[in-house]
């Protein structure tokens, strides 16, 4: 990763947050260089940089209203941009992302069961030269026994909890063995267990799919024992690297053009922002928080 504000991202070996990247230095999986997106005449992301490997966790991180999915719609070349480059590795095509929106609502009384929606994933990126049945079903399968979901292949999509669609939907975005997989906000509304659960499969499959994962999330904690790298937004400008490097005060006091403290206690970081104390972009007063999952 490459930081406007200056951090540099060393390689292969551990520090005290997070874990080790992966060895050796092939070229970037994701390259954004300098994006600047305008909404309705407003600079939302300005002059944004970095980029992301094969096998590499990165969290996207910012508070509501930041510009995190404008950035990841940018990626996803569904935003247009004023400025600024984004550049995947190898063909831009239909299986070179895999995408997990921030709101997929889901009616418990969906005739779809779990199966089909992995399936569908699978097709899609076929065009009518679909896989025989049985190639189709076994194929299904497996991409939800990659997301340890295989258990929920019968079941009604809907009925299921936020976490265990958050598995399918995770398989379902696998289906097109995508190079970069973004998830925006996926562990809003989860428990802890299920948060949890969440990110650690998103770390697994940075090992076993070697995909490079951007998942955005306002809160930096649940993210910290797995993440490689952060990009951190705030004001439209961003700092990214490892995450040690740029969740500390000086770094962040730059980006957000005032001074920031950032508190470590009980294995949790507290960003602290003038008179705000943010828990990593969510304020801690819990009417606040209760902000989590709505629309931005
Ligand atoms: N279509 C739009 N027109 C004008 N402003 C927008 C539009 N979409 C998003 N915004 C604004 O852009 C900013 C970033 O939004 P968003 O990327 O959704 O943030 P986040 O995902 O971090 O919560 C917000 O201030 C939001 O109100
Ligand atoms: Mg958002």
């Amino acid at each position: 990763m490459r930081s406007p504000v200056g951090t540099t991202l060393r390689r292969g070996r551990a520090s005290d947050e997070g874990p080790a990247l992966p060895e050796g230095s092939p070229p970037p999986v994701l390259v954004v260089e300098g994006l600047t997106v305008t909404l309705g005449g407003r600079e939302v992301l300005k002059d944004v940089s970095f980029n992301l490997h094969a096998g590499e966790l990165a969290g996207l991180i910012g508070s509501n209203g930041a510009g995190k999915t404008t950035l990841l719609r940018a990626v996803l070349g569904l935003q247009g941009t004023a400025a600024g480059t984004v550049t995947l590795s190898g063909r831009r095509d239909h299986g070179s992302l895999g995408y997990v929106p921030q709101k997929v609502s889901l009616d418990p009384d969906l005739p779809v069961r779990a199966r089909d929606l992995v399936a569908l994933g699978i097709d899609g990126q076929r065009l009518g030269v679909g896989l025989h049945s049985s190639s189709r079903r076994a194929r299904a399968e497996e991409l939800l026994s990659s997301v340890g979901a295989l258990h929920l292949a019968d079941a009604r999509v809907g009925a299921l909890s936020g976490g265990e669609q958050q598995r399918v939907l995770i398989a379902h975005a696998l289906a097109s063995k995508p190079r970069l997989l973004l998830l925006d906000e996926p562990l809003a509304n989860l428990d802890l267990r299920s948060t949890q659960e969440t990110v650690s499969l998103l770390a697994g499959l940075t090992r076993s799919h070697g995909v490079a994962v951007l998942v955005s999330t306002h809160d930096i904690n649940p993210l910290l024992p797995f993440m490689h790298c952060v990009v951190y937004l705030a004001g439209g400008r961003a700092a990214s690297g490892r995450t040690a490097e740029v969740v500390r005060s000086d770094v962040l006091s730059r980006l957000y053009g005032q001074h920031v403290d950032v508190l470590h206690a009980h294995g949790r970081v507290i960003v602290s922002v003038g008179d705000e104390h943010r828990e990593s972009g969510c304020e801690l007063a819990p009417d606040d928080c209760a902000e989590e999952g709505q629309p931005a």
